[in-house]
């Protein structure tokens, strides 16, 4: 029998969303809840890739024979990427990464006291754009667009700035898409200017048809 697909593929997923402390017992969160990312790592997994899957805090259980590491920060989440970056032949990043971060993390609760508060949030670095700039020959870099408006153009803008292969455009406003859904609607748009438009279907599905798509521009790009 022919061996699995990404068999001695290093595979590298981010997926969830980083969570931002402002005191000991709150934090700035979104609503990404992982299951995108944890798709697409089951499946790279089932289909013989080595796995690592960088996971922002979820309630979900670790995919079988993925190696999980679990970080709550964008500062955390950068680090645990860039550690493994080298070494991975695809990176997937699926994580919805906050752009940005209380600027000073108060070390005692907050007490309720004005009737406005005010917190001051500065921005956090770009992993993704950081992986485009020192990324390899023959290294993959998959990311991902969480949109509300311009959906094409904005991605179209990703991809370039971000360089990278491919990027998975999704509208989150629509219905079934997005965050915390179990479908999702996208678009694959590749640096060579091609789109394909998949409807809507499980996040399973989706995860399959971009891996069956890496795997093709294996073969083809390099
Ligand atoms: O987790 P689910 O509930 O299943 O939802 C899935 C999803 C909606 C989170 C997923 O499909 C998705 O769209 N993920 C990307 C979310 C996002 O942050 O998109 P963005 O357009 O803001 O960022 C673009 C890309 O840059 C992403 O690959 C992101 O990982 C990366 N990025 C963004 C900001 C940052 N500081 N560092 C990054 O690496």
């Amino acid at each position: 029998t022919a061996s699995p697909e990404f068999a001695g593929k290093k595979i590298l997923v981010t997926a969830g969303g980083t969570i931002e402390p402002i005191d000991p017992v709150r934090y700035i969160g979104n609503r990404s809840s992982g299951k995108m990312g944890y798709a697409l790592a089951r499946n790279a997994a089932k289909r013989g890739g080595a796995v690592t899957l960088i996971s922002g805090p979820t309630g979900l259980a670790a995919p079988e024979a993925v190696e999980v590491i679990r970080v709550e920060t964008a500062a955390q989440m950068r680090t645990a990427v860039l550690t493994r970056f080298a070494d991975a032949d695809i990176i997937i990043k699926a994580a919805a990464v906050a752009d940005y971060r209380p600027r000073e993390v108060a070390p005692q609760k907050i007490k309720k006291a004005g009737e406005v508060l005010s917190i001051t949030l500065e921005k956090n670095p770009d992993i993704l754009t950081e992986l485009g700039q020192i990324k390899r020959q023959r290294q993959i870099l998959v990311g991902f667009a969480a949109e509300t408006q311009n959906l094409i153009d904005n991605a179209r803008e990703k991809i370039v700035r971000k360089n990278l292969d491919m990027i998975v455009a999704n509208n989150v406003t629509l219905p079934g898409a997005g965050f915390n859904t179990d479908t999702n609607i996208v678009k694959l748009l590749y640096k060579d200017g091609n789109i394909e438009d998949l409807p809507k279907m499980s996040k399973d599905e989706v995860a399959r048809i971009i891996l069956d798509k890496i795997h093709q521009y294996c073969q083809t790009a390099y």
